[in-house]
């Protein structure tokens, strides 16, 4: 999965899309997925695993990424995708986009390369504007566009919280529509800084305005001592930067005792694979 760290919504396109700015950054959360190909003369995918997270008639779109595949690559095969789902969807952690890269790039090794890295890259971007950040490999990088214009930055390795609030769904178009309310068009953010200290000053996220838990008090007290807070994506999830673990074990037990406590998950935002976190 990744989080976003600082998100400005520059302005609505003719497209209909927004131009974004935004740092992404890998975090350890991950699903597992397991492809069991073989080839035949007609492309079929099946999917098995926790499904229950997909919207009832939504076709899901590690799917969607293998018949794109089929498509531009015109290699016909039967795909069996096996799937433990951690990442939870409709969060602002990429996770059914980081499910789709996933399927785009492992196709595309098991062919042997037929799609060259800017062709991954614009079939990524016809999947959503976060699969194309998933497909470069990158820890952190600057996105800009819709999000497919990518330039890497230095990534941190720090331990982090990933929380969800309760019944605190927020819509991604209600948030875009609200912000194309506004009077003004927003500065892009300033350059990448790995010094996490500064974060809080440098990196706001536009959607906050939209987070019903950025009014909660109790919420706001038992994080504000960590290194970075804020939205991630479009929300409701927010992500937490600690200091180092003690930091974090300190916040996430504050966030759960609070008296309507809140889903947190322990993560770390990711520098490199070495740290082990991500094959356990
Ligand atoms: O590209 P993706 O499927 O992730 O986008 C979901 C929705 O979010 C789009 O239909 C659009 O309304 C909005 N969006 C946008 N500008 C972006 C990315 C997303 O307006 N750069």
């Amino acid at each position: 999965a990744k989080v976003n760290i600082g998100l400005r919504v520059l302005g609505r396109r003719a497209d209909g899309y927004h131009d974004l700015d935004t740092f992404f950054h890998l975090i350890s959360l991950h699903d597992k997925i397991t492809m069991t190909l073989a080839e035949d003369r007609k492309t079929s995918v099946s999917i098995s695993g926790s499904e229950a997270y997909l919207p009832a008639g939504r076709t899901d779109l590690m799917e969607k990424a293998a018949s794109l595949f089929s498509a531009m690559s015109g290699k016909s095969f039967s795909l069996h995708i096996d799937i433990k789902k951690n990442i939870p969807s409709q969060a602002g952690l990429g996770g059914g986009s980081s499910n789709a890269a996933a399927v785009l790039k492992l196709l595309n090794e098991a062919f042997s390369f037929p799609l060259g890295p800017q062709q991954l890259l614009d079939g990524a971007l016809r999947l959503g504007s976060d699969v194309p950040f998933f497909v470069t490999g990158f820890f952190c990088a600057h996105a800009s566009g819709r999000g497919e214009r990518l330039s890497e930055r230095q990534a941190v390795s720090l331990p982090a919280l990933i929380v969800r609030p309760h019944g605190g769904a927020v819509s991604t178009a209600e948030g875009f529509r609200k912000l194309d309310e506004r009077a003004f068009v927003p500065s892009p953010l300033p350059a990448w800084t790995a010094d996490a200290k500064k974060w809080m000053d440098l990196y706001p996220n536009d959607f906050d305005l939209i987070q019903p838990v950025l009014e909660r008090k109790d919420y706001l007290d038992a994080v504000s001592g960590s290194l970075y807070h804020s939205t991630t994506g479009s929300g409701a999830c927010q992500v937490v930067v600690c200091r180092d673990e003690p930091e974090r074990d300190r916040i996430e037990s504050g966030l759960r005792k609070k008296e309507s406590h809140f889903d947190v998950m322990r993560t770390y935002l990711l520098k490199d694979f070495a740290t082990g976190v991500i094959f356990d």
